[in-house]
């Protein structure tokens, strides 16, 4: 297999800096050899001023692209003007965020914290109350096989890959797992005595897995006839990635709680917990609360997000976007041996591999071609460009791992440790 890179590997300075960083920052995250210093729109650049063209969108935090004007300038603004207040006072952007955000979604309140995974310990403190003040013993809280919803330890105990929790029991108790999109596991799980079902509706880590509406419908009806609070993990389909500006508009199936975080404030760390009026008071004053969660500063940045959005035609862009990277890979699919499934929905997708190829091509696409692509697991590859994403970068994108896919068809891959 031809490995001969088109790009110089990184310069001494970005190699010493790349040798510092792993010196003193723990290891818990395996990381491309790459440090980015600047970001605009889909491209970012290394410390050696190469361009990429990221179609990883920092990790799905980038919906509107790197760096976005409106966001830039709100932080700016809010910078000089109030960094931080102790929510022990009212601050103007969190009670207009929140307005916002119900508007946009359904009727009731907003928690707010500083990641997808509070955003969900939120949601899962919820559900567990909600089930305890009920007075029907419903403690236990429904998750996914495969579905991933952060690091803390209650979502890690709804994460439902093993891999992400060994060495971490025990685990928070009271989980049940089901499998996506098995009808039968669904009537079977969700009984009386049961607080909240966390789901995504598409699950990202996993592979890029979407549910399926009458699975969904189904989950829907069953949490409404026990009382049982259903919570969509939007933190990484929200925001236009699926479509409408929420997945579950897609779905037209309505949560009682809802996720936000990762692009909410186009890069700025925030997490949003939405909640349905009829679960709004089982967090009461004194229940649950975040330092800097709802800081001006964020959520300054996530009104400029949901004012770009707001205020101009970029979902329908983004959606003839997924149109025809939909198209695109549909081609790929056909004409690359190395290629066994791509799935997904809007500018969520993945490519399923024959082999363990994903590190490779990862490793030859950033080299290669100046393109950033994740993966998650070693035979699939995640594609989760900006929204912004022209058809001329997915045309680069598509050329880049054609070409590349090419040269597996008879051969096999050289083995290299994982990047992720
Ligand atoms: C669906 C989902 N939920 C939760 C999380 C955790 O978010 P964070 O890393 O901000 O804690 C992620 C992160 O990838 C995610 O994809």
């Amino acid at each position: 297999v031809e490995t001969d890179v088109a790009t110089p590997g990184p310069s001494p300075q970005q190699a010493a800096e790349i040798a510092r960083f792993d010196r003193y920052v723990i290891g818990s995250i395996a990381r491309q050899a790459l440090v980015l210093v600047r970001g605009a729109g889909s491209t970012v650049w290394d410390g050696d001023g190469r361009a990429y063209l990221d179609f990883y969108a920092g990790r799905g935090t980038a919906n509107l692209g790197h760096c976005h004007p409106a966001v830039v300038m709100a932080v700016h603004r809010h910078a000089d003007r109030l960094l931080h207040v102790g929510n022990d006072f009212y601050s103007r952007p969190q009670g207009e965020l929140a307005e916002r955000l119900v508007r946009a979604s359904f009727d009731g309140q907003v928690f707010f914290s500083n990641s997808g995974a509070e955003a969900n310990e939120t949601a899962l403190k919820l559900a567990r109350r909600h089930g305890t003040l009920t007075g029907r013993g419903g403690e236990a809280i429904v998750a996914v096989t495969r579905g991933f919803h952060g690091r803390t330890m209650g979502a890690l105990s709804a994460t439902g890959t093993d891999s992400y929790r060994d060495g971490f029991e025990p685990l928070v108790p009271g989980f049940r797992h089901v499998e996506l999109n098995d009808l039968g596991a669904l009537e079977g799980a969700l009984e009386p005595g049961v607080g909240g079902m966390i789901v995504e509706l598409v699950q990202g880590e996993a592979g890029v897995y979407p549910a399926n509406s009458e699975w969904i419908r189904r989950a829907r009806e069953l949490c409404s006839k026990h009382d049982i609070a259903l919570i969509f993990d939007e933190v990484q389909t929200a925001i236009g990635r699926c479509g409408p500006l929420f997945a579950y508009q897609r779905y037209g199936v309505t949560p009682d709680v809802m996720t936000l975080a990762k692009s909410l404030a186009g890069g700025v760390p925030i997490g949003a917990t939405v909640i349905a009026t009829r679960l709004c008071s089982v967090l009461g004053p004194g229940t649950h609360a975040s330092t800097f969660g709802g800081a001006p500063l964020a959520c300054a940045a996530a009104l400029a997000v949901l004012d770009v959005l707001e205020h101009s035609d970029l979902l329908e862009r983004a959606s003839a976007a997924a149109e025809y990277l939909d198209a695109r890979l549909s081609d790929l699919a056909s004409a690359c041996a190395p290629v066994v499934e791509v799935r997904g929905v809007g500018l969520m997708r993945a490519i399923e591999l024959r082999d363990d190829l994903a590190d490779e091509l990862t490793r030859r696409c950033r080299e290669r071609h100046a393109l950033l692509i994740a993966k998650t697991g070693p035979r699939t590859l995640r594609l989760l460009p900006a929204l912004i994403v022209t058809n001329g970068e997915i045309d680069l994108a598509i050329g880049a791992l054609e070409e590349e896919l090419a040269t597996f068809e008879h051969h096999a891959p050289r083995p290299e440790q994982g990047t992720q």
